[in-house]
């Protein structure tokens, strides 16, 4: 069984464990994890059969006309891939995204990390190298309803 539950300031620690686990580099700033508490369900934890299995983090895009949303990670712990739980955190995420009436989500994923890119296009999302010129990243998105 697979449920959803927030990020606080007493479990923050174990979302900068995930990331580190599942990424491979570390992105993110202290502060990245000092906000995420504070975000309600744009972070939220996976829970695969009661164990913390993976998360996902969210980011209210409004630098344009319309909202986007950004996911800044979504991770899933290895021992615990293919049994369903990225899905249900990028469901949630998607629920989160039309909750501001974004009409897109998108994610950077490091270029090597052909897994991530190709589930995230198994899951409907297109991928192509960012505007911004950074050769190391792919900028995969999804035009939303
Ligand atoms: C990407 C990631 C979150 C997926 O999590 P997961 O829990 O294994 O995903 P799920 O079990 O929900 O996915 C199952 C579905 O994806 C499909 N799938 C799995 N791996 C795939 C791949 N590499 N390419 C295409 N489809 C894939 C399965 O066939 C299944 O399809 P279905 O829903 O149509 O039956 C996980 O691999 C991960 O944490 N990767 C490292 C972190 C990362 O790079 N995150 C993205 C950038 S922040």
């Amino acid at each position: 069984m697979i449920e959803l539950d927030s990020v606080t300031k007493n479990n923050v620690k174990v979302l900068e464990t995930i990331n580190s686990v599942c990424l491979p580099t570390t992105q993110f700033s202290a502060q990245f994890y000092k906000d995420s508490p504070a975000i309600g369900d744009l972070a939220q934890f996976a829970y695969f059969n009661q164990i913390c299995v993976g998360a996902v983090r969210c980011k209210k895009d409004s630098s344009h006309k319309q909202p986007k949303l950004q996911i800044n990670s979504l991770c899933v712990l290895p021992a615990y891939h293919n049994q369903g739980v990225g899905s249900k955190l990028l469901e949630h995420a998607l629920e989160q995204a039309s909750n501001i009436s974004a009409k897109e989500m998108y994610v950077y994923i490091n270029k090597d990390d052909q897994e991530a890119i190709g589930w995230f296009m198994h899951k409907g999302f297109t991928s192509q190298p960012p505007k911004n010129g950074n050769e190391d990243v792919m900028f995969v998105s999804k035009q939303l309803k």
